[in-house]
């Protein structure tokens, strides 16, 4: 019990201070409860807006990827420079330390390998395992225009009801189908579905048209995909256009883990992301970076 003797009596209740009530500055997040909004703000840095998620789930339908053969050798030593870390659950309690304490994004969505139609997946953790383990977000996969596109939608509106429940945010996945031309109209119609039916936020893809209309049209924060591996200044260069028109951030796997050097990639792409540097510059940045032992 507090010690009642000798307590300072003099207050100071600040009576002519209006109350500090300051708005939650991400896009389409001020009305969300306080969970979702703390979670968020694990995933984007509270001063920049944006993130640099480092994508890792790709074994959970392609194996083993090139890249995430050794997890603990290739992944880990990035972690100090990701802002939140996308995983399944397998990795996350296999490998990943748990003294990690920025957002991890969990993978909850699977089903079908690159064998098997990539559509036909379910949900894939429960609501509670995701406690368990402390996540920032669950993440699923939306194939709009796939054929199994009702099914994909549903997992994701039943994540979105869990996740509100316990104040878990949901990271809606645009997968792009091999039928689908990537372009701003298609990119538009799937992230847009994906914030009408409760997506806290959205992965899409960059296109080299309009991206600004999709990040426009969009009322929660996209962050982009790096897809297949191109040569650094390139990646650089689609991060810088696309937090240029407006993305929050990126969700970037294969262009990181798969680049020459890894740690000094991560760090470049944290350069375009939270300080507006110009690709050249972060490729300069990059190319010192590696060169240093
Ligand atoms: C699909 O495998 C996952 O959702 C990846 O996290 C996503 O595609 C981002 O990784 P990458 O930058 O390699 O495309």
């Amino acid at each position: 019990m507090a010690d009642l003797e000798g307590t300072k009596e003099e207050h100071e209740f600040h009576t002519n201070v209006p109350f500090k009530n300051e708005a939650f500055a991400l896009r389409g997040s001020n009305s969300l409860d306080w969970g979702i909004k703390n979670r968020l703000s694990n995933i984007f840095r509270p001063d920049t807006g944006r993130t640099v998620m480092l994508a890792i789930d790709h074994g959970y339908f392609m194996g083993p990827t090139t890249g995430l053969e050794r997890v603990d050798l290739s992944i880990v030593p990035l972690l100090p420079y990701a802002d939140t870390l996308m995983c399944t659950r397998g990795i996350l309690r296999s490998t990943i330390p748990p003294t990690f304490t920025k957002g991890i994004v969990l993978r909850a969505s699977g089903g079908p390998s690159i064998l098997k139609e990539l559509s036909n997946e379910r949900i894939a953790a429960d609501i509670e395992d995701a406690i368990r383990l402390n996540v920032a977000a669950v993440a699923v996969q939306v194939f709009v225009g796939g054929e199994f596109e009702t099914q994909s939608i549903e997992n994701m509106t039943r994540l979105v009801d869990m996740g509100n429940r316990y104040g878990i945010p949901v990271l809606g996945v645009t997968a792009v189908g091999k039928n689908m031309s990537r372009d701003a109209k298609y990119m538009r119609l799937a992230s847009r579905i994906c914030a009408e039916l409760g997506a806290s936020y959205v992965k899409t893809y960059f296109v080299d048209e309009d991206f600004d209309t999709v990040t426009s049209a969009c009322p929660v924060p996209i962050v982009i995909a790096g897809g297949k591996k191109r040569p650094e200044l390139d990646a650089l260069r689609l991060a810088y256009q696309a937090v240029q028109q407006g993305a929050a951030g990126v969700d970037m796997g294969r262009n990181i883990f798969q680049a020459e050097n890894p740690k000094a990639m991560i760090q470049a792409v944290a350069k375009v992301v939270h300080e507006n540097m110009k690709p050249e510059k972060a490729f300069d940045y990059y190319q010192t970076l590696r060169t240093e032992k």
